[in-house]
């Protein structure tokens, strides 16, 4: 998977991950996340937080946008753009990392927030030596 896409294309997966933190369901956090992945097909699909009164089973934006495209058949991510309502910009939590990993294990990942900050890096440089689909591999006997 590519870690560098034409600007253009980060540019409408970013304003894509803004558009959707419009339609956080954030009550307890008031966190308005929003999030958007590229996948395999060239398509983009996007996610938002919700959240739940049991605390416990919010679900990130992140996790959300995955899910989404996953569940519409597409089975790899070559990039993941998360907005959040911050100053500086935010890395994806460790459990959306772990999820990103599965589909995008060289994902690029971008996140932007209120102000000119942004980081751009890869899903190997957060979550480095993951755990993966790989790991579940039948091994040859020795
Ligand atoms: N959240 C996300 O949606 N993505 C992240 O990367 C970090 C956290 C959400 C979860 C929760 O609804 C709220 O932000 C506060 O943690």
């Amino acid at each position: 998977m590519p870690a560098n896409l034409p600007t253009p294309i980060c540019r409408k997966l970013e304003k894509a991950a803004r558009t959707a933190a419009k339609a956080s369901y954030s009550p307890y956090s008031k966190f308005r996340v929003g999030a958007a992945v590229l996948t395999g097909s060239g398509r983009i699909y996007s996610g938002t937080n919700v959240e739940n009164a049991s605390y416990g089973l919010c679900n990130c934006a992140e996790r959300t946008a995955i899910f989404t495209a996953i569940a519409a058949g597409e089975r790899t991510v070559k990039a993941v753009a998360v907005y959040t309502p911050t100053k500086l910009a935010t890395s994806p939590c460790g459990a959306c990392r772990q999820v990103i990993n599965e589909f995008g294990p060289t994902a690029l990942v971008i996140s932007v927030c209120n102000s000119a900050s942004r980081s751009e890096t890869t899903l190997d440089r957060l979550l480095p030596a993951a755990f993966g689909p790989k790991d579940l591999k039948r091994r040859k006997k020795s």
